[in-house]
């Protein structure tokens, strides 16, 4: 057992904040070359970062018992509660099993034809020869998708505004309140902590309503809110509370990993026109892919999805923390520590992905599959809490690919576009041309 070894770099008094801050994924990428566990300084707090990714791996799976979710959650707790994203141990258990049913594959082949209506009316509101901000539009769709599929929820276009606004106020503040260098600057009524105070009440004075309304319509089918209501613990306040702690959650959780991956593919389609072909030679008629929920492991669609989901994989920073010492491939960790692991940094490796930064559907073909080792490609992470959306962010992004390819090309419409690692690496700058589809046969 050793020390972990100190990432290379270091300048006195901010550690390596300025190299992290200059080219978040470039310094990430540079770590693997000192070693699978390495030891970061981020101002005055250490941290490690796994970089190996059977050791990432062992720390979500096997040692999921030593590790809690780490310091970020913690910052998201005011507004998320104790939902699926922040929620420990058995509390956590109890609410997984909970909502397991409502994301289940079966379940979720059930939701295919909501999720095309959510993206045909989308679709159906564009006009030929408009541009497109892609990052907006998907961000809308995938918000409807949460909204309308999964929660059943009909809002207002005053309160769909309300929700988006809110959402990114509440994830500016998360953010802020974990880059702050003490907490006592959590306290201090500057604009980001107030507007994300403010953003956290109204979108729980939102889902509230949300949940009133869908209360005086009487019991659904067994959908997540039907779900929820079952798990009652009797206490009318605190299943309130729960309940919308839970729908924020599924609203954070659910909305930007989504619509970024959606921005990327079709930002992908417009740079390798010959994938797009091969892509819409697989549509049926009524411009539905062969069977994209049913069959979610083959065909051409899954490959270039998987392959979206390997080059920009939207989570490129996360974290746990342990809770009592323990070591790690090796390295000897101390309780407390904070660890930080990019998956999209392990799945742009060049020592487990040829050609990396190439954008290839075909290394996901049956032929070349075999190659690929599968326990390094992990865009949903793994173990307990591996992503409870994983089945539903996939038909939904194979549904509003197939529905929105039925109707239309996707140009680029020539400007820069620009990878920034935010709290998910979003393409910036990403505009397109809208065309009509080619008929059949062109
Ligand atoms: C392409 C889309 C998506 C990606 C790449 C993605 C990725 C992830 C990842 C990597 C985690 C694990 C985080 C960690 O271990 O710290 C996670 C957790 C989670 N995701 Fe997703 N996600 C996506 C879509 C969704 C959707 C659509 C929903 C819900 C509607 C959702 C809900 C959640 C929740 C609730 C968790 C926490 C699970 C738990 O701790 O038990 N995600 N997601």
């Amino acid at each position: 057992v050793t020390l972990a070894p100190a990432a290379p770099g270091r300048l006195p008094g901010i550690g390596h904040l300025a190299g992290l801050l200059r080219d978040p994924l470039r310094f990430m990428a540079s770590l693997s070359a000192a070693g699978d566990v390495v030891e970061i300084r981020l101002a005055t707090r250490s941290m490690y970062v796994v970089t190996a990714p059977d050791l990432v791996r062992a720390m979500l799976v096997e040692e999921s018992a030593n590790c809690t979710r780490g310091f970020i959650y913690d910052k998201a707790r005011p507004v998320l509660g104790d939902g699926l994203l922040t929620a420990e141990g058995e509390s956590h258990r109890r609410q997984r099993r909970l909502l397991q049913p409502a994301f289940h594959r079966q379940q979720v082949t059930r939701y295919v034809e909501a999720m095309a209506a959510v993206a045909e009316q989308k679709a159906g509101s564009w006009r030929a020869g408009q541009l497109l901000a892609l990052n907006e539009e998907m961000h809308e769709l995938a918000l409807d998708m949460v909204l309308r599929v999964l929660l059943c929820a009909d809002l207002d276009r005053s309160s769909l505004a309300a929700v988006r606004r809110c959402m990114d106020a509440v994830v500016k503040g998360i953010v802020a309140q974990a880059a702050y260098p003490s907490e006592l600057f959590e306290r201090l009524p500057i604009p980001v902590n107030r507007r994300y105070a403010a953003a956290g009440a109204e979108l729980r004075r939102i889902v509230a309503e949300m949940l009133r309304r869908r209360r005086a319509a009487g019991p659904g089918a067994a959908d997540l809110l039907g779900l929820l209501a079952a798990g009652s613990e009797g206490d009318p306040r605190t299943d309130e509370a729960r309940h919308r702690e839970e729908i924020v959650t599924l609203l954070i959780a659910g909305t930007e990993t989504a619509s970024i991956t959606l921005a990327w593919m079709f930002h992908e389609l417009g740079r390798h026109p010959a994938v797009e072909t091969r892509l819409r030679a697989e549509l049926t008629p009524g411009g539905h892919p062969v069977d994209p929920a049913l069959a979610p492991e083959q065909g051409y669609a899954r490959q270039v999805l998987n392959e979206v989901l390997r080059l920009h994989t939207p989570n490129w920073i996360l974290m746990r923390r342990t809770v009592r010492p323990m070591t790690l491939g090796g390295v000897a960790l101390p309780a407390g520590a904070d660890l930080i692991f990019s998956l999209t940094t392990l799945h742009r490796d060049p020592r487990t992905f040829d050609d990396p930064m190439a954008f290839d559907p075909d290394r996901w073909s049956p032929a070349r599959a075999g190659q690929v080792p599968r326990n390094a490609f992990m865009p949903f992470g793994a173990g307990r809490h591996k992503c409870i959306g994983d089945a539903f962010a996939s038909s939904e992004i194979l549904v509003a690919l197939a529905t929105i390819l039925g109707r239309w090309r996707l140009v680029p419409a020539g400007g820069r576009v620009r990878e920034v690692p935010w709290t998910t690496v979003q393409p910036r700058g990403l505009v397109m041309r809208l065309a009509p589809a080619p008929g059949p046969g062109g």
